[in-house]
């Protein structure tokens, strides 16, 4: 299908006029960056999603792996188990990403997902010492840009925060090898619980899935407690329930929010435009959040 080209020339951010480039109101995205430049970069704190945000979702014409992909491919999980996690895969992420169902109707069964997939995960005796291999065998990719996004940041002392429904062990390792795991990257996510030996037995904490990182940006207040200083978020995500990341902010002033659609373009632009301020059509780049940041410092 041809999509109708809706967008703009930006004087101010040139990169905002690139053909995967959508905007909803290009004028507001211009008053609110222009805002949050007067702020200043000591306003501001960036919050990401992880996987298929921060993570390609495809290169060279395959799919990417997500957090939970990278450990369901490696050796630590046995051949039955695997798949099962892909008949879960092939179920439930077309109802993820399916754009005729309201996410009340998706809620119950992202939840079904993530705890299949958790409990099937919990019964394969992980060893947090092999997460290293399982990660430097894997084929998951950070979005080309990346080391300038998180370089960026930590130049410029603004906190990110990675909030991701994937696993917080794995994706730690992702971050850490690309050698961005800068002092300034926290992450909010599913932690595994090891025993004595190194062994997964459960994961910490309550679950975080795509639909309630609402509730875990209000459980983690401590977090948004030191950072009350910094009102201005610039928030990255590419599933309508990353829109709810920053909810935990306080006394929030400016929200600009970026999303990557990946999967089911035509389908979903119109929600994701709804939604987000920026919408990214298969761009595999880190080009325009780096262009704002460039813009903003
Ligand atoms: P994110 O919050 O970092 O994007 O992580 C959520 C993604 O994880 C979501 O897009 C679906 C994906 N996922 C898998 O790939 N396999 C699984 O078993 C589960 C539960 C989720
Ligand atoms: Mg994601």
């Amino acid at each position: 299908m041809q999509r109708p080209v809706i967008r703009i020339t930006c004087k101010m951010i040139p990169a905002l006029g690139n053909t995967s480039v959508r905007m909803r109101d290009p004028q507001r995205v211009e008053e609110t960056l222009r805002c949050m430049q007067k702020a200043g970069l000591n306003t501001l704190q960036v919050i990401s999603d992880f996987d298929m945000t921060l993570t390609r979702f495809a290169h060279n014409g395959k799919r990417c792996p997500t957090s939970h992909n990278i450990l369901e491919v490696s050796k630590m999980i046995s051949p039955e188990c695997k798949e099962k996690l892909k008949d879960l895969l092939d179920k439930y992420y077309p109802i993820e990403i399916d754009s005729s169902k309201s996410i009340e109707e998706k809620l119950p069964l992202m939840v079904e997902w993530w705890t299949r997939a958790h409990d099937l995960m919990m019964q394969q005796k992980i060893r947090k010492d092999q997460l290293t291999l399982a990660v430097q065998e894997s084929d998951s990719m950070l979005r080309e840009g990346y080391q300038e996004f998180f370089d960026c940041l930590n130049q410029h002392s603004v906190p990110l925060l990675i909030f991701s429904a994937g696993l917080g062990d794995v994706l730690e390792e992702v971050v850490r090898q690309a050698g961005v795991f800068h002092p300034n990257v926290k992450v909010i996510s599913n932690f595994m619980d090891f025993d004595e030996t190194g062994v997964m037995t459960a994961f910490k904490g309550e679950l975080i899935h795509i639909y309630n990182k609402r509730e875990g940006a209000l459980l983690n207040t401590g977090h948004f407690e030191e950072l009350r200083s910094r009102p201005n978020v610039l928030l990255l995500g590419d599933s309508l329930g990353d829109l709810t990341m920053a909810d935990g902010v306080q006394e929030v002033e400016k929200v600009l929010k970026i999303g990557f659609l990946n999967d089911k373009v035509d389908e979903r632009l119109p929600s994701y435009l709804n939604s987000y301020d920026i919408v990214l059509l298969e761009d595999e780049t880190m080009e325009v959040p780096n262009a704002i940041l460039d813009f903003l410092v």
